[in-house]
């Protein structure tokens, strides 16, 4: 199964993409998460990638579409994989279908995780993450238990200002990707408001894959 998670910052797609993965067997490939271990890294990438980040923009196509190119091209995504966050402009999506025409192979589905810019910068701001888990939990929403409260990690992207610079780069430069996808007949439209069980439950039947 090879699939996209689209949606606007905070609508879950890492929340849902670790549960998908674990039930189709497939790898998560989020270059939201590569482009953060290369600015903990500090390479070369990671060097350039760090300035925009940090302002709710996006990284240059340029560096990108490599990144996410090679990364499919690996073993362990020879059967499938999803992508979060990955393609994220027009370009990126055609290099995609390009590369994976290439291939010999097809994206299955593109799901849009769906939730209105209300109620995102809640979700952002209040996002904390496990660095030895890779857990994401809520302050609010998915409270984390007390025995890693000390090791969480707040994004230096999930202030309020970043938040609403990422809204108008999603609105501008991703939300163009949907019609593309539309016009291919792999989209699919996920109400992203509920609990994560109850989200999870209607991509997995908009996904048409138990
Ligand atoms: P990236 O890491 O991809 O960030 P994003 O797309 O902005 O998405 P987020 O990770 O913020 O949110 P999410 O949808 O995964 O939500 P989550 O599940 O965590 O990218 C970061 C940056 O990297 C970009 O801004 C850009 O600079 C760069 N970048 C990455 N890819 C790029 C590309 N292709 N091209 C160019 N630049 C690129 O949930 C959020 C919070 O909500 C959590 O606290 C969670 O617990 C909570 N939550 C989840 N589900 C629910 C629910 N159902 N109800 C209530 N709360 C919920």
């Amino acid at each position: 199964m090879r699939m996209i998670l689209v949606g606007p910052p905070g609508a879950g797609k890492g929340t849902q993409a670790a549960r998908l993965v674990d039930r189709y067997k497939i790898p998560h490939i989020s270059t939201g998460d590569m482009l953060r271990a290369a600015v903990k890294e500090g390479t070369a990438l990671g060097r350039e990638a760090e300035g925009y980040m940090s302002q709710g923009a996006l990284v240059p196509d340029s560096v990108v579409i490599g990144m996410a190119i090679e990364r499919i091209s690996q073993p362990d995504a020879v059967e499938g994989f999803m992508l979060d966050g990955f393609p994220r402009t027009r370009p990126q999506a055609e290099a995609l279908d390009e590369a994976m025409t290439a291939a010999g192979l097809s994206l299955d589905s593109v799901a849009l995780i769906e939730v209105d810019d209300s109620l995102i910068v809640d979700r952002i701001t209040g996002r904390r993450s496990d660095p030895e888990t890779g857990v994401i939990y809520h302050l609010v929403f998915n409270p984390p238990p007390p025995d890693v409260v000390d090791r969480l990690v707040h994004r230096s992207d999930d202030t309020e200002e970043a938040c609403r610079a990422r809204l108008v780069k999603y609105h501008n430069d991703t939300a163009p990707i949907i019609p593309y996808y539309e016009e291919h007949g792999i989209l699919c439209r996920v109400d992203g408001v509920g609990s994560p069980n109850e989200v999870t439950e209607r991509l997995v039947t908009a996904l048409g894959h138990e």
